[in-house]
């Protein structure tokens, strides 16, 4: 199974790239997870361009996404909310016609130095993805709070949140087959 990881930060040093890079190793057996593009490589939305052409970029990520398995949404929050860029990009591929989001396997989490974790941008984001009609796991949820203390070196390093966030993906696991089966019986 192959799962594909958008991260709503573009930022080097970014505690949700630190999460999103975590993922390959805490995923289930017999899962791979890989990080797309950058959401900083789309352009703003613009009609005009979509009328001339989607970019490249765009038309990429959403093959990457139509290909996959499963997608993961790992996501800062900027003012109670999901950083522009992010929404950007789900933005215009909204807007391909081969629909990538439509019913996908979907999966959120997010890591911000707060106490709340970002648990405000996930409930944002949950709402678009309706708009897109993801295929989203309601629970278990992942916020990593204080993410600061629990990244070192680039690197997700709190054991206990390692723990977590594995135990997370083990039950995505589960949906995903699930959603699949249930493709599959309707054929
Ligand atoms: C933030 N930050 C933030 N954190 C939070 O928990 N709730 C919030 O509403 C906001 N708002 C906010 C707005 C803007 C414009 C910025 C730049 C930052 C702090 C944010 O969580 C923190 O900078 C994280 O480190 C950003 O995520 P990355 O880049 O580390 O992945």
């Amino acid at each position: 199974m192959k799962w594909v990881v958008l991260v709503g930060s573009v930022r080097k040093a970014s505690l949700n790239g630190a999460l999103a890079r975590a993922l390959d190793a805490l995923a289930p057996e017999g899962v791979s997870v890989e990080i797309l593009p950058s959401v900083a490589q789309m352009p703003i939305y613009d009609g005009d361009i979509e009328t001339a052409g989607f970019p490249g970029q765009v038309s990429s990520v959403g093959e990457q996404v139509k290909a996959a398995d499963a997608l993961v949404i790992v996501t800062a929050e900027y003012n109670y909310s999901i950083p522009g860029g992010l929404k950007n990009a789900l933005d215009w591929l909204s807007r391909l016609k081969d629909r990538p989001l439509k019913g996908k396997p979907t999966l959120i989490m997010s890591a911000s130095p707060s106490t709340m974790g970002g648990a405000r941008a996930q409930y944002h984001l949950r709402q678009v993805l309706v708009a897109v009609d993801a295929h989203v796991m309601n629970v278990p949820e992942v916020m990593v709070a204080q993410a600061h203390a629990k990244v070192a070196d680039g690197a997700l390093a709190d054991p206990a949140t390692r723990d977590f966030v594995a135990g997370q993906l083990a039950a995505f696991h589960a949906f995903v087959r699930k959603v699949k089966a249930g493709e599959a019986a309707e054929g």
